[in-house]
Formats: structure tokens, sequence, C-alpha cells
């Protein structure tokens, strides 16, 4: 197990470039399913949950080359189970239930277990799944979906108790595809990663509208075909280098953005007091240290709303910015693991019923923390580029599963990190 030291108090400089987003690349992935032609997607990033989706689609069957961020998948024969070993470790592997179930009449995968984040139920995806006609089962731990008969058009309403759910929508959109007739799904997620798995089925063959809002209809085709993609910016590692640049950096130039997906973030960042600068194309921003900070109030929405995946990473930016910061996460309200471990680096946070109360220090100090999830350990690294002395952060998996070279991407920009092995 690797951990990373961060020496604090360097100033980060310089431009690096954004990777492709994880969380489209991950159902685009699975989607591959749907064709038994190939499919050729650019920009996924090197991150561990999408070696793992790449590594069920090879246990499926299906034919991958991966080279640097290009991978070819063909999934000409393939099997309809998902192995359990390889799915309880990444909760997004759910994803290729929709579309296993659309191209095989069948679909076992194993049922997610708990998740540090919370709890994360998939009732929503059965639901959607039973309305395009699946017998949806029980068994040994598994969800067993079968539909002899194939697949039906349905109206589908997904609002859940915290709102929409994005691999919910990104399951049912692609089953849908080769579904019978219209399917409607209302209250669906409309966050910009849903769009571009649409804009992929599309461009495979679907007939998709309205992806990117909250209501999107889907008129079924007989079969999908090859194609090639390019994933969409990360707006969520844009946004941790957004708060590395505010809280450490002189003037950080973050290339291979897309401005219109980074509002709540960059609105969120200004209102604390920095500047964030776009070029006329907006894919390159320019972040400048402010000087007359202040803290702000959020709470975390569904896209376009402030979202709970930059909400440990804002956390630890406000733990060093004076006055007072509440943030509150509506998605996901036991979202907290980070801030105990701040604390331990000197925050002053309070954490109540979903909300963070946070109390600007001055100044934060090393201390040995441990990461416990993807956007947790991005916040502790985000905290020790500032603190003084050098922070050890252990179970660096977790940041390996959702940023690609963080610790060389941090190195270019000037900060003072090393990566060593856990004796
Ligand atoms: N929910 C239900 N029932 C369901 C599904 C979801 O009640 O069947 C609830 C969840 O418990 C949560 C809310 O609905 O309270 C939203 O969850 P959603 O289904 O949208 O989450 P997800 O699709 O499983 C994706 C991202 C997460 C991100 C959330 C919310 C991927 C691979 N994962 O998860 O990303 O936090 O949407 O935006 O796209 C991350 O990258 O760190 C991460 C956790």
């Amino acid at each position: 197990m690797d951990k990373l030291i961060v020496h604090g108090g360097t100033t980060l400089r310089g431009s690096i470039n954004i990777s492709g987003s994880k969380n489209a690349s991950l159902p685009i992935l699975a989607g591959a399913i749907l064709t038994g032609e190939p499919c050729i997607i650019r920009r996924v990033p090197d991150v561990s949950d999408t070696n793992y989706m790449i590594q069920i689609l090879s246990a499926l069957g299906a034919d991958v080359e991966r080279s640097s961020g290009t991978v070819r998948i063909t999934c000409e024969d393939i099997s309809d189970e998902a192995p359990y070993e390889l799915v309880r470790r990444m909760r997004a592997s759910i994803c290729v239930m929709g579309p296993l179930l659309a191209r095989k009449g069948r679909a076992v995968v194993s049922l997610p277990g708990g998740c540090v984040i919370g709890d994360r139920p998939v009732d929503l995806h059965l639901r959607g799944l039973e309305a395009l006609g699946a017998k949806v089962e029980f068994e040994g731990g598994n969800i067993i979906l079968t539909a002899k008969d194939g697949l039906k058009g349905a109206e589908i309403d997904l609002r859940g108790t915290h709102g929409p759910t994005v691999l919910g929508t990104d399951n049912v959109m692609m089953a849908a595809t080769l579904a019978e007739g219209q399917t409607i799904i209302e209250s669906a997620a409309a966050e910009p990663e849903v769009l571009d798995l649409a804009n992929f089925l599309n461009a495979m063959g679907a007939k998709i509208t309205g992806a990117g809002t909250r209501r999107i209809v889907i008129e079924g085709v007989k079969e999908l075909h090859a194609v090639e993609h390019t994933v969409i910016p990360d707006r969520i590692e844009a946004g941790t280098f957004m708060a590395a640049a505010a809280l450490a950096g002189d003037e950080v130039k973050l290339r291979r953005v897309c401005r219109e997906h980074m509002k709540a973030i960059t609105a969120a960042i200004e209102q604390s007091g920095h500047r964030v600068e776009f070029n006329e194309a907006g894919d390159v921003c320019t972040v400048i240290r402010g000087e007359n900070l202040q803290g702000v109030d959020l709470v975390t929405a569904p896209y376009p709303g402030y979202p709970t995946d930059m909400q440990a990473q804002m956390t630890a930016l406000l733990a060093t910015t004076p006055g007072i910061s509440v943030i509150k996460d509506t998605i996901f309200p036991q979202r907290f693991m980070h801030c105990a471990e701040l604390k331990r680096m000197g925050a002053d946070i309070t954490v109540d019923n979903g909300t963070a109360v946070i109390r600007g220090v001055a100044q934060l100090s090393a201390a040995p923390v441990m990461a416990s999830d993807l956007r947790a350990s991005a916040a502790l690294v985000l905290a020790a580029l500032t603190a003084t002395g050098s922070t050890q952060i252990s179970r660096l998996y977790h940041i390996d599963r959702g940023y690609e070279h963080i610790d060389e991407k941090l190195l270019m920009l000037g900060a003072d990190v090393e990566r060593v092995k856990d004796r």
C-alpha cells in the first residue's frame, strides 16, 4: 500500500492538463456491451476504477486493448454474469447491469455492499429496469435480471428521496436504447457525464433526446454499432486542482477543462475571494489566489448545483479561509469522514446532521492522516499543501481510484510530494 508524503509550504505555479472524466468513462466503457462491433474510447483516465471496469469487461469475454488514454473494446461474444470478485471492488460496476440485460436478456451482478460515504441503494436502478419489463430476483447476494421476451419502452420516474440518480439514469437509458418502442425517463439526472454517455450512445446509433435535462426520451433501435468517442474533461479533478491553486498557488493554469461544467465550483471558489479566469474558448482556466478571503455557505445539489464530489475538497480550502463557512451535503449526508482527519491537522470543524460548520484557522499543521474514500483523500492532500511540516497520507489507493497521476501533476506544479511504499 502506498502513502503520500506532502511537505507543506511550497507555492504552486505553472500549468497542467486535466484528464478525461472518470465518472463519464465508467458508464461509457460499460456501454460498449451494447454492441458486438468495436468501440474506441479516447481520454479514458488511467485510474484504478477504469482499470476495474476494463477487467470486468474482459472477464465478461470482451476483447479489450488499452494504449495510453485510448481503449478499444469489442464485445462480440459475452457472458451475462459479472464476476463477484471484480464487481465488489467498485460500486460503479453496477452500470454493466442495464447494458447486459439489453444485449443478453439476462444480467447477474452482485448487489453492491455498504460504502463509506453512506448508504448507497440501487432500488431506483431496479425500479427503472423493472418498468422496462425485467424480472428482478435476488439470490446468494446477486441481483438476477431477466427479460426473456426483450425489453419494452415505458414511462419511468427516477426521483428518489435524495433527488435523481446518476448511474440509475445511465443504466435505464442504456437498457432503453435496445428496448422496443419509446422510453421516457422523468426526474433524470442531468449531470454532464449522463449527457456524455448519451452522446456516445447516439454515435452508436441510439435515438436519445433530452439528455442533460430532467426528461430523457429514448426511441428503441434494433442494434447499435461501432463508435469512436472522446470522453469529456473531469470537472471534479479540475475543481480539486482549482482548490489546490486557491490554497497554495500563485498563478496556476488548468488546461482541457470545460467552463460550462465548472460554473458552480467556480462560483464557490470566487465567493471565497479567489479569482478564476477562463480563456475565450472556455477550455483553459487560471486560478489566482485572492487576498481578501471569506467563508462561504454551500449546499450540495444535483447538477447544475454544487457537486457532492467537491464537498470534501472545498471543506479543506475553507479550513484555512477566514470566517465561518457552512457546507451541507444533501446527497450523501454521511460523507464527512475527512473532517475528523482535518481536525487532527488543526482544523476547527463541527459536523452535525449532514452539515459541517468550518471556522477558518490561520494555519494547519502536519499529522499522520488516513484516507477514507476518494474525495476525502483529495481533501487531505489539499490541506497538507499549506500545513506546516510533512503530512503522511496513508491508504493512497483511495485517491488512485479517481485521480490520474495526482502526485506527478502536483510535482509539475512545484509541490513537494513523494509517494512511498507503506511498510
Ligand atoms: N440513491 C437511491 N437509490 C438508488 C440510487 C441512488 O436512493 O437506486 C440515492 C443515493 O443513496 C444518493 C442519491 O440517490 O443519496 C444520489 O446517488 P446517485 O445514484 O446519483 O450516485 P451514483 O450514481 O451511484 C455517481 C457518482 C458519484 C457521485 C454521485 C452523485 C459515478 C461512478 N459515481 O454515483 O461519484 O457522488 O453520482 O453525484 O458516476 C465520486 O466520484 O467520488 C463519486 C462517489
